[in-house]
């Protein structure tokens, strides 16, 4: 039997549309993830437990893990009949990687019980693709982070898909899901099909900017460069009265805000804890929409997908 954890995950990270994801862990300890446990069976079944299980569609064919199921087990030509328990942690259409976190436990369970038949950058791709088949198109910056923890930079290229980049260690990650939903595929779908030449450059000043800061380890310089001229724009409609939210957490001291992944979840960050304390308040008290909302103020999670016992 096996037992993986994979975190929850803000995509793009502000400046980095597709590009950028960071893995979480809530500085209080708890995990924020699902869980999927495998063992071998006579034949597929799949149980769903966790806070969010009763969001999961009926249909077993629908479930993400399901998908994961078959795809792996066509990559590796074999049928492996197995026993799946996910625990549904995380909110789905929250901005947190909340399918990434499905996706990345099974792939990693199933890989593990199997004896690793795929490398990582292979069980990678299959994540990637699932995530795309799910959303719209592919996108790795949840499923990189919550399978190799940290802040990735999605690379793409022939050799390599992802790689860690270094982050403040006394940054604070506070981030808000207010309670609703927003599908991926609908937020990636109101994007304009085309940017201006402007944009463009600008985009690519600021993420090369953020790079070069995060390597030269300048805080505040990162913390600016951290802009959306994307897709925030285009998603504020999408969240509850995020401009004022924004305006407010920046008044109370945060050195950065913005929306994690396609929302409607926003993160802002600071670099000490009763500045972080502060904004995790207001934004309780402000931003959260029903009793299912939660503020977590977070690390980076490092380690990324993870055996459990
Ligand atoms: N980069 C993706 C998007 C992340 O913003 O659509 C989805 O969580």
């Amino acid at each position: 039997m096996i037992k993986i954890y994979a975190p929850a995950s803000i995509g793009n990270v502000g400046v980095g549309f597709d590009i950028l994801g960071a893995a979480l862990i809530p500085i209080s300890g708890d995990l924020l993830g699902d869980f999927v446990t495998v063992k071998l069976s006579k034949k597929f079944n799949l149980i769903n437990k966790g806070l969010f299980s009763n969001k999961l569609p009926q249909n077993i064919e629908k479930n993400i893990v399901w998908k994961c199921w078959v795809k792996f087990c066509n990559v590796i030509k074999k049928n492996i009949p197995v026993s799946i328990l996910l625990e549904k942690n995380m909110p789905i259409g929250s901005g947190l990687g909340s399918s990434a976190c499905s996706v990345v436990a099974t792939l990693v369970a199933m890989n593990e019980l199997c004896n690793k038949p795929l490398n990582s950058k292979e069980l990678l791709f299959l994540m990637g693709e699932i995530e795309g088949e799910i959303s719209g198109s592919i996108h790795y910056d949840n499923v990189a982070p919550s399978y190799l923890g940290g802040l990735q930079l999605i690379l793409e290229d022939s050799e390599t898909i992802s790689q860690t980049i270094p982050n403040f260690k006394n940054w604070f990650w506070i981030i808000a899901w207010p309670g609703i939903k927003v599908p991926t595929s609908k937020a990636r779908e109101i994007l304009p099909k085309k940017y201006k030449k402007e944009i463009c450059i600008k985009n690519s000043r600021y993420l090369a900017g953020f790079i070069h800061a995060s390597y030269s380890q300048q805080p505040y310089l990162a913390a600016r460069l951290m802009q959306d001229f994307i897709a925030e724009p285009y998603r504020i409609k999408l969240l509850p009265d995020f401009l004022k939210a924004k305006e407010n957490i920046k008044k109370i001291g945060a050195i950065s805000c913005g929306i994690s992944g396609s929302g409607p979840t926003i993160f802002s960050i600071s670099d000490n804890i009763h500045t972080a304390q502060k904004i995790s308040s207001w934004l309780t008290k402000n931003y959260l929409q029903n009793e299912t909302g939660f503020v977590h103020i977070c690390f980076l999670d490092s380690k990324g997908a993870r055996k459990i016992g």
